[in-house]
């Protein structure tokens, strides 16, 4: 089935009422932490916080639209496993710099329909920056249009990447393309919320962002958010973007296959292989 601007406007209004909520709570929670754990692997954290930004969140969108269904970092699968619409829910993208008080977090509220990215909206709960965005109907921030920036060479790009949690177990790790990458570009971040790299990347802060061992909540919201703003989303080969494959490279399209060759180049570190 496919969806009418009024049916998109309507989500992304909705996804809009949803980050901003999980955004007030981080807000009110922001250096006021108590419950700080670990979830899994060393790093990966969880507080109070994103706990209770989620249930905001998932309290707009089962109040306005209880027949869609729901994947959200903190909850899990909600909802029956055939419905084509699914929301994918981070509401805290970027717990680690929350929990310091390094300013770049995000909430992340993105729409998929039949597993292809359609609406978004991301809060950054810091600086107040509303990115929206929705299949045929632009990006925006505060409101405003936003575009991709026009860089055309690798030389010139500032680009962005991150570490997966499950870094130190894989010599697919990154380290060596963040490498590779740092040498032939201006620089190479590593922002710390995939939401606002997106973001970031769709507004011409920055000209390209890649990452593996991601999940579907990361990236939703922010994958509409390039496409929309003129940029260009796929798998590191170029190949169509698949959300479960948990890999991305976007950018602002002119840099795409440069960045995309450059990856296919990479070869593990020695010193950060695993043994086995
Ligand atoms: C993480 C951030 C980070 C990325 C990690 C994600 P979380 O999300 O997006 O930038 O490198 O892979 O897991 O754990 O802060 O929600
Ligand atoms: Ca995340
Ligand atoms: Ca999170």
């Amino acid at each position: 089935m496919s969806y009418s601007s009024d049916h998109l406007q309507r989500f992304l209004a909705i996804a809009t009422e949803a980050a901003q909520a999980g955004g007030a709570v981080l807000q009110r929670y922001w250096g006021q932490l108590s419950d700080i754990q670990q979830k899994g692997r060393p790093g990966d954290l969880v507080t109070e916080a994103d706990k209770a930004a989620e249930v905001e969140v998932l309290g707009v969108l089962r109040r306005h639209l209880p027949d869609h269904a729901i994947l959200a970092e903190e909850s899990g699968r909600l909802g029956t496993n055939d419905n084509p619409l699914v929301w994918a829910v981070d509401p805290l993208d970027g717990t680690t710099n929350y929990t310091h008080q390094y300013p770049f977090c995000a909430v992340s509220v993105g729409l998929l329909i039949e597993g292809v990215p359609a609406v978004g909206a991301i809060f950054d709960p810091v600086r107040g920056d509303l990115f929206r965005a929705a299949r045929g109907l632009g990006a925006t921030c505060n409101r405003q249009p936003i575009r991709v920036s026009e860089t055309d060479s690798l030389a010139d790009s500032l680009l962005v990447t991150g570490f997966a949690y499950d870094r130190r177990e894989t010599a697919d790790n990154n380290y060596a393309e963040f490498c590779q990458l740092t040498h032939l570009t201006r620089g190479v971040r590593r922002g710390g919320s995939a939401a606002i790299d997106l973001a970031y990347v769709a507004c011409g802060r920055l000209d390209g962002y890649w990452e593996r061992g991601l999940s579907p909540w990361d990236v939703a919201a922010g994958v509409i958010l390039v496409q929309e703003a003129g940029g260009q989303v796929t798998a590191y080969d170029q190949s169509p973007f698949d959300i479960e494959s948990g890999r991305i490279l976007a950018s602002n399209g002119p840099i795409h296959s440069q960045l995309s060759h450059e990856l296919a180049q990479v070869k593990p570190l020695e010193r950060f292989i695993p043994k086995s």
